[in-house]
């Protein structure tokens, strides 16, 4: 199929999410405990070589939620598209299951920041496309798709379309085209962040609900500490880059948590306390390169 015409964050979840839907659901969503081992990631940019993540170990055991937090430009969604399958570690390997990941799988489901749900289909219709490749038949496909609608809360949107939903509405139908697959593990890219704070905070609960009743393995990137606190079993704290894991807390506050709830402010405060330092030195990170291609740039005008 030609990609033009098909804007990039369709492009990204196509290719993330379509191969997946070609396995069966059952090799799909076995339990598997996934393994990054010694994971080192170099990319070469426009200013020369960025380590992005360096020598990141990390295991997620089977019905897990755990939150990567870190500032800005540490390598959380670098660690997130390797998992993913969507590019590969410099060093180091990634396994899920015994299984080295070497490609998007049937058995990882991406969620990124912008839905990129496709406007010409229904919602009910975008939650069950990811399963036309499997082969299932359609009154198969629609009893799905209304299932997992009902868990995210549209039992009764699958016939709207995605131009009438809010913000909110949207973020919802993405959790149930991810969900619908039955990945054994589910990845997600901050993907409450552009959303409004009174939506995100509701949607922090109920994915919280989601996760209580569908014990799924999760991964869940954010800089945000309240949404680590409330959602995280464990949080992994990133240092600034090169990313390196620099703290793991446990929350062992019992659920459903509550967002203002006392447990959960020290909870937050646990995490802010390991992260603020990382903060401030990316920020210095940034400014030094921002004042070295000023001074590039002001060198080129001299000379010209
Ligand atoms: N494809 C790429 N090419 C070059 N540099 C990249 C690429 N992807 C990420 N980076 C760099 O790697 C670092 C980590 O990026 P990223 O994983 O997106 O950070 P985060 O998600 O924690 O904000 C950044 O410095 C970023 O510029
Ligand atoms: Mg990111």
């Amino acid at each position: 199929m030609s990609t033009l015409g098909i804007p990039a964050p369709v492009r990204r979840w196509r290719d993330a999410v379509l191969p997946q839907s070609r396995a069966l659901p059952a090799e799909r969503s076995a339990p598997a405990t996934l393994r990054v081992r010694s994971v080192t990631k170099t990319f070469h940019g426009a200013g020369g070589l960025v380590t992005a993540l360096d020598d990141v170990s990390v295991e997620v055991q089977p019905g897990e939620f755990v939150c990567l937090v870190g500032p800005s430009g540490c390598g959380k969604s670098t660690l997130l598209n390797l998992i993913a399958g969507l590019d590969h570690p410099s060093q180091g390997q990634l396994m899920l299951g015994g299984q080295a990941i070497e490609r998007p799988g049937a058995d990882r489901v991406v969620m990124f920041q912008e839905p990129a749900l496709f406007p010409w289909l229904n919602v009910r219709d975008n939650v069950a496309f990811g399963l036309t490749l499997s082969g299932m038949r359609r009154a198969q496909r629609y009893a799905r798709a209304e299932q997992y609608l009902e868990l995210v809360g549209l039992g009764q949107f699958g016939r709207a379309w995605v131009h009438e939903l809010s913000g909110g509405m949207k973020g919802r139908v993405a959790l149930a085209r991810a969900l619908v697959l039955d990945p054994r593990v589910l990845l997600m890219d901050e993907p409450f962040a552009a959303l409004d704070a009174q939506t995100r905070d509701r949607l922090l609960l109920e994915l919280q609900r989601i996760w209580l009743e569908t014990g799924k393995t999760i991964v869940f990137v954010t800089h945000n500490v309240r949404e680590a606190a409330v959602l995280a079993n464990r949080v992994l704290v990133f240092s600034a880059r090169p990313g390196r894991i620099k703290a793991e807390i446990h929350i062992d506050v019992p659920r459903p948590r509550e967002l203002k709830s006392p447990e959960m402010l020290a909870a937050a405060n646990r995490i802010s306390a390991e992260l603020e330092s990382e903060v401030t030195i990316s920020e210095e990170q940034e400014m030094a390169t921002a004042t070295a291609r000023n001074f590039a740039s002001h060198g080129l005008l001299w000379r010209l």
